[in-house]
C-alpha cells in the first residue's frame, strides 16, 4: 500500500484533476481570490496558472511531496510560495490571510473539522473561504451508494470520502455561506455532487 500511495496515487490524482469538466468551476472560483491567498491542498498545481492580479500572493499548502514537485513546474502569473504541510496544522499566523481557497480537497483531509477550524483561525475577520468540493448528495439513493463505496474508495483514491456533508462541516466550523451553489456535474452521481461557494467568518 505504501508504494501505491506514494508513487501511484499522486499520478492518479493529477490525472483526475485534469478533467476538462472541472475547468469552468476552477475559472469561476479562482477569479474571486484576492489579496494574500492560502490554497489548501494545492496538489499538482492545476489552479496556479488561473490566479488573477486580484491575488497579490499565493501560499500553496500540500502534504504530498510528489504533488508539490509537480506544482513547482506549473506556470503562474502571481508570486507563489509552496509549503509542505497539512491543513490540520497550518503554519501561518492567526488572522493573516485574505482568501482561503480549496478545490476538491476537503474530501481527502483526514480530520476535515480540524482543518476548517485552522482555516477560520488564519483568515482575517474580513476574509473569505472560497471552495469547490464534491460531497454528500441530497438524494437518498445516491447517498446510499456514497456511504457504501467510501470505505473502499478512500483507500484507492488518496483518502477521498464521497459522503462528506460539506456545507454542514463548513458552517459547524464558524462560517456562514454568503453564496452556495450545489448540483451534479456530468459523471457518476456518487462522485459528482458539487458544492461551490463563498463562506465568511460568522
Ligand atoms: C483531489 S486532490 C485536489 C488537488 C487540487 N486542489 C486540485 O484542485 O487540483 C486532493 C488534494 O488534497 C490534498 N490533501 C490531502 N490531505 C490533506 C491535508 N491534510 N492538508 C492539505 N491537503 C491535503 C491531497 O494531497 C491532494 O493534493
Amino acid at each position: 500500500m505504501g508504494f501505491y500511495c506514494e508513487r501511484i496515487v499522486p499520478h492518479l490524482l493529477d490525472l483526475a484533476m485534469r478533467n476538462r469538466l472541472l475547468g469552468p468551476y476552477r475559472q469561476r472560483i479562482l477569479g474571486l481570490a484576492e489579496g494574500r491567498v492560502l490554497e489548501i491542498g494545492v496538489g499538482s498545481g492545476m489552479n496556479l496558472p488561473l490566479y488573477t492580479e486580484r491575488a497579490s500572493e499565493v501560499v500553496g499548502l500540500e502534504p504530498q511531496p510528489k504533488l508539490l514537485r509537480m506544482a513547482r513546474r506549473k506556470p503562474h502569473a502571481v508570486p507563489v510560495e509552496l509549503i509542505e504541510g497539512s491543513a490540520q496544522a497550518i503554519p501561518l499566523e492567526t488572522g493573516s490571510v485574505d482568501s482561503v481557497l480549496m478545490t476538491w480537497t476537503l474530501c481527502s483531509i483526514p480530520d476535515a473539522s480540524a482543518a476548517l477550524a485552522e482555516m477560520r483561525r488564519i483568515l482575517k475577520p474580513s476574509g473569505k473561504l472560497l471552495l469547490v468540493e464534491h460531497g454528500l448528495a441530497p438524494d437518498a439513493n445516491v447517498r446510499k451508494w456514497q456511504r457504501r463505496l467510501t470505505p473502499a474508495w478512500r483507500h484507492l483514491a488518496g483518502g477521498c470520502h464521497l459522503d462528506r456533508p460539506i456545507a454542514q462541516l463548513v458552517e459547524n466550523a464558524g462560517f456562514r455561506f454568503d453564496r452556495l451553489q450545489t448540483g451534479y456535474m456530468q459523471g457518476p452521481k456518487p462522485m459528482t455532487f458539487m458544492y461551490e461557494g463563498i463562506a465568511l467568518p460568522a
